[in-house]
C-alpha cells in the first residue's frame, strides 16, 4: 500500500513477512546477556555491564524473558524499554525489583518495539566516501530509523584538528590512513526506507530514540537533540518498507542529474541471512553507488586486514572494503 508522496512524510509500503525486524538469535538467553555484558557493555557502559551480568545469573528474570520470541529478549531492547518506562537502570537489585513487579507492561512494550538506535555520528564515517562521489547526490538510506544519517551535508565534523562545516552537531572522528575529506557533499534529495520509520517531529518517537542511548552517553543525547533539530527543519522522506522488496521502487524516484547513493549502517544484523544476500543483489543492480557500514560477520568480504581493537564495522563502496569504523563513527582506520 503506497500512501502520501510529499517530502518529509512517512510513507507506507507493504511489510515483508519473512524479513522480521530482528534475525533470530542463537544461544540461551543467559548466554546472550553474559556475552553482551562482557563483549559490548564492558568499558562502554558500567551500568549495562552490571545489569546484563546480573540478568544472566537470574533464573526468574530469564524465565520471564523466555516467554518472548527470541528477537524480543535482547539486552539493549529490555534496558531501553525499562528506561523508556522510567525504571531504574543504575542498580541491578532495583532493576530486578522493577522488572519482576512491572513485567506485563514491560513485555507489552518489548513485543511492539525493536532496537532502532539512530546514531548521526555514523555520518563521520560515511563522509570521506560521500564527499568524493560525483556530485550532487541523491541519498537513499535503508534501515534509516528516523533518518538522522541522511544529513551528512548539514552536520559539522572534526577529524582531529581538521574542521568541516559549522553549527551543531559537531561529529568527532579519529581518522587514520588517509587525509580527512576536504568538503561536504551536495545532497539534492534524501529518502529513507525502514520497516518502522520513526518521526523526529513526534516527541514519543524521540523519547524512544533517547531511551535507546546508553545511560552514561550524555554526549550522544545532546547529539540526538541537535541532529533531530536539523531533521525537523527539513524532514526527510521516509518510506515504510523492506530493504529488498521496496528499494527498487524508491530508487526509481531519484531525481535526474543526481548520483544515486544507497547507504546503510548497522542494519544488516537485523536481517536474516538469505534476505541480506537478496539485498546485496538488489543494491548491486541499481545505477549509482552503494555504501555499506556493517559488521563483516553479516556482510562478509574476502581477505580483510585485521581489525584494530574496538573497530568492528567495515566501510565498503560498491562492495570494495575501504576502512574499519567504530560503531558510532567516532574512529576509522582507512586501508582501501
Ligand atoms: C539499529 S537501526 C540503525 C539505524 C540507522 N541506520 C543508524 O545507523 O543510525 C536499524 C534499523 O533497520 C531497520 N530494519 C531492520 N530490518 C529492515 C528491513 N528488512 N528493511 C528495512 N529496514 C529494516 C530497523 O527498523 C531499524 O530502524
Amino acid at each position: 500500500m503506497q500512501s502520501r508522496r510529499r517530502p518529509g512524510s512517512i510513507e507506507d509500503v507493504r511489510r515483508s513477512p519473512e524479513s522480521s525486524a530482528a534475525a533470530a538469535a542463537s544461544g540461551t538467553t543467559a548466554t546472550r546477556y553474559a556475552d553482551f555484558g562482557v563483549r559490548e557493555a564492558r568499558g562502554v557502559s558500567g551500568a549495562y555491564e552490571r545489569l546484563s551480568l546480573a540478568v544472566s545469573r537470574d533464573p526468574e528474570v530469564l524465565a520471564l524473558l523466555d516467554t518472548l520470541p527470541a528477537a524480543k529478549r535482547q539486552p539493549n531492547l529490555l534496558f531501553g524499554v525499562v528506561r523508556l518506562l522510567g525504571g531504574p537502570v543504575g542498580d541491578p537489585t532495583e532493576f530486578r525489583a522493577y522488572v519482576t513487579s512491572t513485567w506485563p507492561k514491560i513485555a507489552a512494550e518489548l513485543r511492539v518495539r525493536s532496537t532502532q538506535t539512530n546514531e548521526p555520528g555514523r555520518c563521520a564515517a560515511l563522509l570521506p566516501v560521500l564527499a568524493e562521489l560525483p556530485q550532487p547526490l541523491a541519498l537513499i538510506e535503508v534501515g534509516a530509523s528516523a533518518g538522522l544519517c541522511l544529513y551528512p551535508d548539514r552536520y559539522a565534523y572534526r577529524y582531529g584538528a581538521h574542521v568541516l562545516g559549522s553549527g551543531a552537531p559537531v561529529l568527532d572522528c579519529a581518522l587514520t590512513g588517509r587525509p580527512p575529506p576536504t568538503g561536504l557533499p551536495r545532497v539534492v534529495w534524501r529518502a529513507g526506507l525502514d520497516l518502522n520509520p520513526l518521526d523526529v517531529t513526534d516527541p514519543a518517537d524521540v523519547a524512544w530514540l533517547d531511551a535507546l542511548i546508553w545511560p552514561e552517553h550524555r554526549h550522544r543525547r545532546t547529539r540526538l537533540r541537535d541532529a533531530a533539530a536539523v531533521a525537523t527543519a527539513e524532514p526527510p522522506l521516509l518510506v515504510r518498507g523492506d530493504l529488498v522488496d521496496d528499494l527498487p521502487d524508491l530508487a526509481d524516484r531519484t531525481p535526474a542529474g543526481a548520483t544515486l547513493v544507497v547507504l546503510h549502517t548497522s542494519v544488516l544484523y537485523q536481517v536474516p541471512a538469505p534476505r541480506r544476500r537478496a539485498f546485496v543483489d538488489v543494491a548491486r543492480d541499481l545505477p549509482g553507488h552503494w555504501i555499506a557500514n556493517e559488521d563483516p560477520d553479516v556482510l562478509p568480504h574476502d581477505e580483510l586486514p585485521e581489525p584494530p581493537a574496538a573497530l568492528h564495522n567495515l566501510l565498503a563502496l560498491d562492495g570494495r572494503p575501504l576502512a574499519w569504523t567504530r560503531s558510532h563513527g567516532q574512529a576509522m582506520v582507512w586501508f582501501g
